[in-house]
Parts: C-alpha cells; structure tokens; sequence
C-alpha cells in the first residue's frame, strides 16, 4: 500500500533541497484532477478541474510552505512572518507548528475570511491586523524579516515558488502530457511564475513535449496587471486576491508572455456566477478568489476564444469551507433558507414534492 508522502518526498529530485534533508510535511499535493462534464460541454473544450482545496489546509499555499519552512530549518530559523489575505498564514502556520517555528502573521483587517483566520488562531500563530491591505502587510512583513530574526515566507521567498512547481508535475503525470491551456486566479503573482517554471522545467526534463498557455484572471477592482499599474484601493469580494501591487509582477508578464497566453480580469459578478455554477454543476466547492479561473474560462469561451477541442486546466486554488458564506446568498444577495419541518414523514415528503 502506498501513501502519498508529500511534493518533497514524491518530486525530491526535481526540487532545490538537499537529498538528505528533512521534509517538514502535513502530506501536501496529489491534489484530484477532476473531469469537468458541464464545464466541457459549455465551452467546447476538455476541461479538468485541479482541485486544490483538497491540500492539508485547504489551499495550493501548502506546496510551497513544505519547502519554505523545510528550508527554514535548515537556514536555523526560529520564527517565520508571512503577509497574508488569509490562506498563506494558515498554512504558514500549521507548518510552523509542525516544524516547532514561532510564526507570526499579518493580515488587513476585516479582509479575510473568517475560516482561514480560525486556522492561523488555531494553530497558535502571532496574529496582527493591520490597519491597511494586503500590499502594507507585505512591506511590513519585509522590512521586519530584514531587520529582524524572522524568516519570511511570502512567495518572494523562491522556496515557496520551488513548492508550488509541483502543481505542473502533476498535472502533466495525471493527463499524460501538458494541457493546452492552463487557466489561474492571480493575485500576488507567486502561482503562476511557479506553475510557469514547472511546466518548463518538465519539458526541459523531457517529461512533457510541450507546455501550455498560461491564462491568469484577476478581479476587476484588483487588476494591476491588466491595467499596467499598481491599484491603491483594490477591492474586490474574492478577498484572497485583493491585491493591488503584486510582488511577482514581472515573472506574471513573463509566463504570459513567453507562453503565449493572457492576462485578464472578471467582474466580481462573474466570479460568484462561475462559484455557484462550479458547486451547483460540478460538484466542487471552492472559494471565491478560486473560482476566477473558472469565470475566465466562461469569459474566453463567451468570445470564442477556446479552441474546439483543446486540453484546458483550470486551478482552483482554495477550499469552499474557508469563505462559505457566499454559497447560502444567493444571486440577488438574499439568504438561502433550509425548509423547516417537523418530525413526520409526511410534511418532509411535501416539503420533498414527493406527496
Ligand atoms: N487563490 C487563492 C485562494 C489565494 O489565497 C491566492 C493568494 C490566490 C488565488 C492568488 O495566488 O497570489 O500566487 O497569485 N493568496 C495569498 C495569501 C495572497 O496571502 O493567502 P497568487
């Protein structure tokens, strides 16, 4: 029987870490590629959803923080600081937790979403609201990890963009080949640099025959990089990428640019539209930020954009469980209400139709 043992243990060699040295993991990747039916139907293409909420902490952060906080060890750090719009700090901090580190965490207050702050509580990490957004927490988090003895890991710490690589691996193992298309949310850009370099590196190692076009969709209110300048005041409801300044802004234009692919944004309607429609069709819970990919595909296809036919990957990059309250408003923003009923069969069977 075997278990999957985690992006280091399974794609050691292919990764920047010493042979001997000791993986800090909660068993991360070998995350499902899953057949989209409808989605294919609808766009004409053959779509696979890559499911990254099934990682430990219910996002893609985790491919990264095993190897940044594998590395942090190693270097002899004892605290880590990450910034966050919620998902890098849970998962910052259940690998610190793991590995014995101190973390301390910076998030803009009253933007992130109430399941990922649970989790960086939970796991016992510094918690700091910071009165400004995600782009103030990472200068912050960068001017006190160079004048203080915490290691950052952000993904400007290029063992997170080694982690996150992985993706790509898999996907390629999974399909048998690179996709023609694969489709991202962006936010601080650290993703798609990290897909681009794994599927180059696949190719390079005569894994895959070619590498795909890399499609990235920010917010609309959150666009820098489809405007060609930072946004002081992002805003978006997709908080895990409301994100004005990425830090990964050239490496984003590069992996457009030398695959030949896109950037560009989803109004907020949109991404709630692709989120119902993924839950309600699909069967696949995600947040909303992770749901951006899918709205871009609709867009594309909406313009005819897809090629009949073409292999397109969409990642979805987080847990619907981290943001559920967008799934019980529905599409004019009132609550969706079970039916209550009482203990008997038959009023249950009405409530059912069934009578
Ligand atoms: N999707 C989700 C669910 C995210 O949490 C993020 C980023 C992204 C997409 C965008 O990825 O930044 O690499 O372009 N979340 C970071 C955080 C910023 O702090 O959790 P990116």
């Amino acid at each position: 029987r075997h278990q999957w043992q985690g992006v280091i243990e399974e794609y050691r060699s292919l990764l920047d870490i010493a042979p001997d040295a000791r993986a800090v993991t909660l068993g991360e990747g070998g995350t499902p590629l899953i057949h989209a039916a409808g989605l294919s139907e609808r766009t004409g293409a053959e779509v696979w959803v890559k499911y990254e909420g099934m990682n430990p902490t219910g996002s893609f952060k985790d491919r990264g923080m095993t190897m940044a906080i594998s590395k942090a060890v190693q270097y002899g750090a004892e605290a880590v600081i990450c910034a966050s719009t919620g998902n890098t700090s849970a998962s910052a901090a259940a690998y610190a937790t793991k590995a014995g580190l101190t973390c301390a965490v910076l998030v803009p207050a009253g933007k992130i979403a109430v399941g990922k702050m649970s989790q960086a509580i939970a796991h016992g990490a510094e918690l700091l609201e910071v009165d400004g957004n995600f782009d103030d927490c990472l200068t912050l988090s960068r001017k006190l990890a160079e004048a203080y003895p915490v290691h950052l890991v952000n993904s400007v710490n290029p063992d997170r963009i080694e982690g996150q690589k992985t993706a790509s691996f898999e996907v390629v193992d999974a399909l048998g080949k690179a996709p023609d298309i694969h489709v991202l949310p962006v936010g601080n850009a650290g993703n798609i640099t990290a897909y681009w370099k794994g599927y180059r590196e696949y190719r390079e190692q005569g894994l895959a025959e070619s590498t795909p076009q890399m499609w990235g969709f920010q917010a609309a209110g959150a666009a820098p990089l489809v405007l060609g300048h930072p946004v002081d005041s992002p805003e978006t409801i997709a908080t895990a990428i409301r994100i004005g300044n990425p830090a990964s802004w050239n490496q984003a234009i590069a992996a457009r640019d030398e695959s030949g692919g896109l950037i560009d944004s989803v109004t907020d309607d949109q991404i709630l539209e692709a989120h119902r429609l993924l839950s309600s069709t699909e069967g696949i819970f995600v947040e909303p930020g992770s749901a951006a990919s899918i709205a871009g595909l609709l867009k594309q296809a909406r313009a005819g954009k897809i090629p009949a036919g073409a292999t397109v990957v969409c990642t979805v990059t987080g847990h619907g469980l981290k943001d559920p309250e967008w799934a019980i408003k529905s599409a004019d923003g009132s609550a969706l209400q079970p039916t209550r009923v009482s203990v008997d069969a038959v009023s249950a069977a009405r409530a059912l139709g069934l009578e």
